[in-house]
């Protein structure tokens, strides 16, 4: 009916963008974050290292050569000064030997943030200094990050994702319903072009025979051979009316829906003996007309297959509205097939609900018959 579906084009088209943009917004931040927070740490550790670096200087300058064997004082007077906070520190000399602390591993391990700063003492290279700042609350400050941008990544994306699918959905579902409604009303304009052609041409041939045959009878006198062309002719005629009639019931337009199946439904009793019980809510008002006419037809259809196939006494025929569904239910007291055969009246039927967006049922009623449901929404989804 739709040449595509747009729910799938679109998921298709929107879902990759979606996850996108839910990954960028849970990793950027908690990215940002990690990374400016990381050069901050490395920052402080280097500021650190510049100031342990100084006092070294001052150190190695007083005792060139004791300088290393006396580490113990330095850190102590360094962690006094808050210069250390926690120890980790790292000293190697001149020759990348590194000297014992007691605040520090031998060289700068793996989880730390290592700020370094070199010393240049009595003018050379003496020794290179690393302070080391804890990266835990770092991780664990970028997990939380993470998790609560994942929340809300999730949550973007959900929206970002349902609320145009939900609209598309309902878009297409409408575009469907009118597509529908296209459909029976062009194949209704039709069937009323050829009733229309069937009773300006071919009725009004008949009709011209008719009136000259009546002359004939009036200048030559009644004749037996007159009387049986004149049998035909009205016969011809009559049915000529009927199938116009049944192509484009004028009743529907004029009347609507409830009083042109109270009048069909009698007429068709009276035509084919059969007792049709109606239950039809008398204040349905109008409905869009391609529902109306559905309703006919399916009536139509549905009685004239209880008296083709059933061989049924009694219908039972109700309509009603249900919020904004309409609901039809036909049933007959006759003998149904256990498997009714396809011709081409119940596909017709399915057909005409289904493009107008409704449901139909067909439940045999074991010893009492068949019964046809057929639902059909009255305001367009
Ligand atoms: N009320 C009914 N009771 C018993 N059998 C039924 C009833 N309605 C339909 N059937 C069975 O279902 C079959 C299919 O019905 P359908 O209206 O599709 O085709 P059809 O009436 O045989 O031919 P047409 O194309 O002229 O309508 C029928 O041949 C008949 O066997
Ligand atoms: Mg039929």
């Amino acid at each position: 009916m739709i040449p595509f579906d747009l729910s799938r084009w679109f998921r298709r088209r929107m879902l990759p963008l979606v996850i996108a943009a839910a990954g960028i917004l849970l990793v950027a931040a908690p990215l940002s974050y990690h990374l400016a927070k990381r050069r901050e740490l490395w920052q402080e550790a280097r500021a650190r290292a510049v100031h342990v670096g100084a006092a070294l200087r001052g150190e190695i300058e007083l005792r060139p050569l004791l300088w290393r064997y006396d580490m113990p004082k330095l850190t102590e007077r360094l962690a006094a000064e808050g210069l250390l906070g926690v120890p980790r520190l790292v000293i190697h000399d001149a020759d990348g030997v590194a000297v014992p602390l007691d605040v520090g591993p031998e060289r700068p391990v793996r989880g730390l943030i290592w700020g370094r700063a070199e010393v240049v003492a009595l003018g050379r290279h003496a020794a290179t200094v690393w302070v080391g700042a804890d990266a835990a609350p770092l991780w664990h400050g970028t997990a939380v990050l993470a998790a609560v941008f994942a929340v809300l990544a999730v949550s973007l994306g959900a929206v970002l994702y349902l609320l145009p699918m939900r609209a598309i959905g309902t878009a297409q579902r409408r575009i469907r319903v009118l597509l529908g409604q296209l459909a029976l009303t062009l194949q209704e304009e039709d069937r009323r072009r050829i009733a229309r052609d069937l009773h300006d041409g071919a009725g009004q041939a008949l009709t011209a025979a008719r009136l000259r045959l009546l002359a004939l009878e009036r200048r030559v006198g009644p004749g037996e051979e007159i009387a049986d062309l004149a049998r035909l002719l009205d016969e011809a005629i009559a049915e000529l009316r009927r199938s116009a009639y049944a192509l484009a019931p004028p009743a529907l337009e004029e009347l609507g829906l409830v009083r042109a199946l109270e009048r069909h439904c009698e007429a068709f009793a009276t035509a084919t003996g059969l007792q049709v019980q109606r239950e039809i809510d008398p204040h349905l008002g109008r409905l869009p007309p391609t529902v109306e006419t559905a309703c006919y037809r399916i009536v139509q259809e549905a009685l004239s297959n209880i008296v083709r196939h059933a061989g049924a006494r009694r219908a039972w025929v109700r309509l009603a509205r249900d919020s904004n569904w309409l609901r039809l239910s036909i049933h007959d007291d006759g003998r149904a097939p256990p498997a009714p055969a396809e011709g081409q009246g119940l596909p017709g039927i399915r057909e005409r609900a289904r493009l107008l967006g409704g449901t139909t049922s067909l439940t045999i009623l074991p010893g009492q018959g068949l019964r046809l449901e057929v639902r059909l929404p009255v305001e367009p989804l």
